[in-house]
């Protein structure tokens, strides 16, 4: 059995006081869900130690929502993955396609990122997902083939064996335009079986998680298809209530 997932991206959103006042509603909310469901919330760094505090033991993993490609020195501006995993923080998100487009993000850059993700013990939240124009034009099996065979294939078994995927097709994130449910299920099991062909069978306890105006409305829906192990939540994750709802929806 894949572990399931939901995981908040908070993006650049919240207040630190209104980040923990976020993250204890999420702890409270995700006590009394009985299923078998991880909850990881992805604050700005500004909040992550404060967000720690107040979700330490409770069930409620914290990601970073990025981290440096260096280790450490003259990176002005920069926040290392040394210093997020002495927080406690557990995850990273890599490769959101925020970043890729507005900050330049390359396949080189997110090797560099990786590699420093598993030097420090935090496990990656891989991104990929097409862009509207390339699944208009039929590309979208090679846009995400490409992402992972750039980034994903240069890991070992070990540190593959830890790797979370999450498929966010670029028109569906923030745009209330959700894929069905078969458009994720199809590509999902499509990445599962370009992961296979690389890794073999650890590829079947791979989670591969589904991002793009995701809600409580649609969660359970997308979560009954066989390889959508979980979501990468944006705008929902935001209110505790919803964020929750969607971890029920398994
Ligand atoms: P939305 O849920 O707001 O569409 O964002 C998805 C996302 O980008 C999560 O990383």
């Amino acid at each position: 059995m894949r572990k399931k997932i939901v995981a908040g991206n908070w993006k650049m959103n919240t207040t630190p006081v209104e980040g923990v006042e976020l993250a204890k509603e999420v702890v409270a909310g995700g006590r009394n869900v009985d299923k078998p469901v991880d909850f990881i919330v992805a604050p700005p760094f500004t909040h992550l130690s404060e967000v720690m505090k107040v979700t330490r033991g409770t069930g409620v993993a914290v990601s970073a929502q990025n981290c440096a490609a260096e280790a450490k020195g003259a990176y002005t501006g920069e926040v290392s993955a040394a210093m997020i995993a002495s927080l406690g923080v557990e995850y990273v998100i890599l490769g959101h396609s925020e970043r890729r487009e507005y900050y330049g993000e390359t396949s080189q850059t997110l090797n560099k990122k990786m590699e420093q993700a598993y030097a420090n013990n935090l496990v990656p939240i891989y991104c990929i997902g097409e862009k509207l124009e390339e699944r208009e034009a039929g590309k979208h099996f090679e846009v995400v083939k490409a992402q992972i065979e750039e980034v994903v294939f240069n890991l070992d078994a070990e540190k593959f064996a830890k790797l979370i995927i999450a498929y966010e097709p670029v028109w569906a994130i923030g745009t209330g335009k959700t894929a069905t449910s078969d458009q994720a299920q199809e590509i999902h099991a499509y990445i599962r079986t370009v992961l296979k062909d690389k890794f073999g069978d650890a590829a079947d306890s791979t989670p591969i998680l589904y991002g793009g105006s995701c809600n409580p409305s649609n969660a359970a829906e997308l979560f009954s298809k066989e390889d959508v192990d979980g979501g990468l939540i944006g705008g929902a994750s935001l209110k505790a209530g919803d964020f929750i709802a969607i971890g029920r929806s398994f």
